[in-house]
């Protein structure tokens, strides 16, 4: 397998709103993320994602553009990402910017004229289409809910959106769209970035058919997905991407794709493809999902987490590369959704990331969860900012299908605000993040969960986070070995071994609240071992092990015939 630096880097993600405010207007900026980059280095990370700060109506928080070549205002300005990208340059740290270009914002000069008229040179920049009887052109649903298409009067028709009614789709059928993307992306690199996370990039390709979506019962809008996703050209544009922009700079592209298989994800990111160097699935995600959507509090079962993460280790070795995460922006906190964020709160946030960081592919850190971040627990509606939550709240609880106690559950479990709420950084007010009143509400157990506090501490989540990424960097097998699972049957333990040459590591955590026995696989039994990190202060050493509530222990063995015996 070919080496690239950025299969052996550790991402950190940054939602810059609630990252860190540097002038007090409440809002996290660039010069907020620029006073961390000494915390960033410490931690030891290689890569940041910055998530979108171009000139946005904020929508939806940056996710609807409206100028590809400006920072948003709460931002600060083109000086300050300029600073920003060469002080994190300074410091070895690279950076990929959040790029969004299914859609824009419907205040981007673009759609503005776009809308004017039916002979405006800008009306095939959109999808637009007549409507039916008075009505939508069909039945459509928008992912944040409503129906996918919106009504525009100059013209009299409607343009499509998957996404909120102020986030129009562009029409990549028009090679005119191409081009602007990819001038504005030689743009950036031109710039010096490190490369892209490509929104909902599987979505830029629409089958020319749009016929009405399937109706779950009890639903009022039909199902896009077919139509929108994985579409007839996606791959023929991507390559152009590569072909025009890509290849022709030393930059790592990660796309994000909804819905993807591990063919899907062959096609996408397959190492002989020139497409993109990763992708974003979303299984494991998805597997604590309600019948009819996301919206729901109950979390997976373990044997399902387990069967859906070791397919795709296994399904893309050697083919294509993975990228490993727990949570992001659109996502609860990891910690409250798969460990104990009470009673076993740091041996469960070390658990997780030992669960994860051992795996193969390119591991993502979510600002956050380095220091045990969790959910938050609000009690109202308007408490929450998020455009998703709110319109999920009206269309379910407005519209009778949900009541209002049972919807805030399933809000508090999986809100995307759960990972949006300020970065705590110590037990001052606001827990440092600003002097001014946040955009959203701080967690209240910031006076405990805090990264000074972590940092000052030795035993910390903290510290354990920097020592797994010391381990990534120094041992070519957690890059480059090979996956197996072991005991797939067992609600309780997620263990498995990575193997290269003639060397293992055996991944050993307990997901429960009690102590789970665990033997070593015999033909290691009698293997050298060595004990890499564990999340406990001392380590069984024997063959028989009893793993301690959401304890984990990696075992790296030498010498070990890969074959069968030692
Ligand atoms: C992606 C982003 C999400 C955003 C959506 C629409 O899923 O991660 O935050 O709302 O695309 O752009
Ligand atoms: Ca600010």
């Amino acid at each position: 397998m070919e080496k690239t630096w950025w299969k052996e880097s550790v991402v950190y993600q940054i939602y810059p709103r609630s990252f860190k405010d540097s002038n007090h207007d409440g809002i996290g900026d660039l010069n907020g993320v620029t006073e961390k980059l000494d915390y960033l280095k410490l931690l030891g990370i290689d890569v940041i994602w910055l998530c979108p700060v171009y000139q946005s109506p904020n929508c939806d928080n940056g996710y609807d553009i409206s100028d590809y070549h400006e920072i948003m205002h709460d931002f600060g300005t083109m000086e300050d990402f300029d600073r920003l990208l060469e002080e994190a340059h300074s410091r070895g740290i690279k950076i990929i910017m959040d790029l969004v270009v299914n859609h824009t914002s419907d205040e981007h000069p673009w759609f503005v004229e776009s809308k004017k008229s039916l002979d405006n040179p800008y009306r095939d920049y959109y999808i637009w289409q007549e409507g039916k009887d008075g009505k939508e052109p069909n039945n459509w649903g928008s992912w944040f809910g409503g129906s996918a298409w919106t009504h525009s009067a100059e013209t009299d028709s409607y343009y499509l959106h998957i996404f909120a009614d102020k986030q129009p789709d562009l029409n990549w059928e028009n090679e005119k769209v191409r081009k602007e993307v990819v001038k504005l992306m030689k743009w950036w690199c031109d710039k010096g970035i490190d490369g892209f996370r490509l929104d909902v990039i599987s979505m830029i390709s629409k089958t020319k058919e749009t016929p009405d979506g399937h109706v779950m019962e009890g639903m009022k809008y039909g199902d896009l997905s077919p139509y929108v996703i994985h579409g007839p050209r996606v791959h023929e544009y991507l390559r152009e991407l590569n072909r025009e922009v890509f290849s022709q700079y030393d930059v790592m592209t990660v796309g994000e794709t909804a819905g993807v298989t591990e063919k899907h994800a062959e096609e996408y990111a397959g190492f002989e493809r020139n497409e993109l160097n990763m992708i974003f699935q979303f299984e494991h995600m998805d597997l604590d999902f309600g019948e009819k959507n996301k919206w729901n509090d109950q979390p997976p079962k373990l044997t399902n987490l387990k069967a859906v993460l070791s397919k795709w280790q296994v399904g893309l070795h050697n083919k294509a590369w993975n990228s490993l995460f727990w949570d992001n922006h659109d996502q609860p906190r990891a910690l409250s959704r798969f460990g104990n964020d009470k009673q076993y709160w740091s041996e469960s946030a070390k658990m997780l990331a030992t669960c994860l960081h051992m795996m193969q592919g390119t591991p993502y850190i979510y600002q956050g969860d380095e220091i045990g971040m969790t959910n938050i627990k609000f009690t109202s509606i308007e408490q929450y900012r998020d455009i998703e939550s709110h319109n999920a709240y009206e269309e379910l609880v407005g519209g009778g299908l949900v009541d209002k106690e049972q919807m805030l559950s399933y809000l508090n479990y999986k809100s995307r605000d759960n990972a949006r709420t300020p970065m705590q950084w110590d037990d001052s007010e606001n827990a440092g993040f600003t002097n001014g009143e946040p955009w959203i509400e701080v967690n209240a157990n910031y006076q405990s969960i805090n990264a000074a506090a972590q940092v000052a501490n030795e035993n910390s989540i903290f510290a354990y986070y920097q020592k797994l990424i010391r381990l990534r960097k120094q041992h070519e097998i957690i890059v480059y070995g090979s996956y197996e699972l072991l005991l797939p049957e067992s609600e309780e333990l997620f263990v498995y071994t990575r193997t290269l040459n003639d060397q293992k590591l055996l991944v050993m955590c307990n997901f429960t609240d009690e102590t789970v026995d665990f033997v070593v696989p015999e033909e290691l039994q009698s293997c050298q071992r060595a004990i890499w990190i564990q999340n406990y202060s001392d380590a069984a050493a024997g063959n028989h092990i009893s793993l301690r509530p959401h304890e984990a222990i990696v075992l790296f063995f030498d010498d070990v015939n890969v074959n069968g015996r030692a």
